[in-house]
């Protein structure tokens, strides 16, 4: 490298240190955010009513002096604000709704719950690029499993129902008029139960590899009140069987797997011939380029952290990551033996296809 290549640009450095400061910041605090998730100190506060520090410790069984450090913590953050006069803190209602409503469609808490799971696995994955060894999706720390139902729930109450299934050619009028459909990696069946309470006529059954998270979703359809017409089973997307269905669905975990050209087979095996299935995946540009800005990153490093060594450690291992980008997810359920493949629709996190034979 020429001499002057390596020549320090002082303006270029500060802006980097800044860029550093916001960056670290950031990823300190998602273990604020987590914290004040689990202790219930943001859902005490979504009155947005001023509050001082005794009074949230007061609230919510906690101490004073941590409550004070957590709130200054917030502050300087942005989640909550500070008035120096009363020396109170209150969560502006666009953050209670994204700190402390789980119902709300801007929920966010479940983000930097995968965020403290790749944390608490970090030294595995590291060793992981030594090696090249794949890492399961079940070897994770639970906080992976709460917090990526929990992240993406809001997201498909939001889609599902009023934009990703309407987006699909006579779907919903199958769906309305009573269908039979598959989930595959349904992981605590978050999509499963949405899909099932919107279309009562139609049966459902999920399933996924990791028996764990194919529990927590059996006690979550009886919750809801829809396990007569929901059942999940333990099943690889190689395996699941039940068909044929009109309508399979695979929500975020096709990039997961091992061998998604073998599912794609499997998933045209187990589909009526004239069913859909319908491919959520995140959502991606197909130039690395073009990938390279906020939801790139939160994606990469998940992909990094998460789906590409759970990819790895299955038969196969194509490790397709999570910004494989709309052309090479339409060549892998190609080489599975489908022939037509359309972007039905999308939003800023996620692609959906249409898949049919
Ligand atoms: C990112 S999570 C998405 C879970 C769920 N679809 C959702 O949207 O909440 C990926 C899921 O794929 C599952 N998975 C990974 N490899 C799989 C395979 N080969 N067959 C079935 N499920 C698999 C994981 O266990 C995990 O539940």
């Amino acid at each position: 490298m020429a001499a002057k290549d390596r020549t320090v640009d002082e303006a270029r450095l500060d802006e980097f240190m800044a860029k550093f400061v916001q960056d670290a910041g950031a990823a300190m605090s998602a273990v604020l955010v987590v914290i004040g998730d689990r202790l219930g100190l943001y859902r005490a506060m979504a009155d947005c009513e001023p509050v001082t520090a005794a009074q949230l410790a007061e609230r919510t069984g906690t101490k004073e002096r941590y409550v004070r450090e957590w709130l200054s913590n917030q502050a300087a953050s942005g989640y909550v604000e500070y008035d120096p006069a009363g020396g109170t803190f209150r969560l502006p209602p666009e953050q209670a709704m994204a700190l402390a409503d789980e119902s709300s469609p801007a929920f966010v808490p479940g983000a930097f719950q995968i965020v403290a799971a790749m944390a608490k696995d970090e030294a595995q994955i590291t060793e992981r690029f030594r090696t090249g060894d794949g890492f399961g999706w079940h070897e994770h720390h639970p906080d992976l499993f709460a917090g990526t139902e929990r992240f993406f729930r809001p997201g498909y109450l939001a889609n599902i129902v009023p934009s990703w299934l309407p987006a699909l050619d006579g779907v919903v009028e199958k769906l309305e008029a009573g269908a039979r459909v598959a989930d595959i990696g349904c992981g605590h069946g978050a999509s499963t139960i949405v899909m099932a309470q919107a279309f009562p006529n139609s049966t459902f059954v999920g399933s996924d590899y990791h028996e764990a998270s194919v529990e927590t979703a059996r006690r979550a359809a009886d919750r809801a009140g829809v396990s007569d017409r929901v059942a999940f089973e333990v099943a690889g997307a190689t395996e699941f069987g039940g068909g044929p269905f009109d309508l399979v669905c695979v929500y975020d975990a096709l990039h997961d797997m091992g061998d998604p050209v073998g599912a794609s087979a499997h998933v045209l095996a187990q589909l009526a011939p004239d069913g859909t299935w319908m491919v959520v995946e995140p959502f991606a540009n197909d130039a690395l380029e073009d990938n390279l800005n906020p939801v790139g990153r939160v994606y990469y490093a998940a992909s990094t952290c998460i789906c590409t060594p759970n990819s790895l450690s299955q038969d196969v291992g194509l490790a397709l990551g999570a910004q494989a980008g709309p052309a090479r997810l339409a060549d892998v359920v190609r080489q599975g033996g489908f022939t037509r493949v359309r972007e039905a629709t999308a939003t800023p996190f996620n692609l959906v296809l249409e898949v049919r034979p």
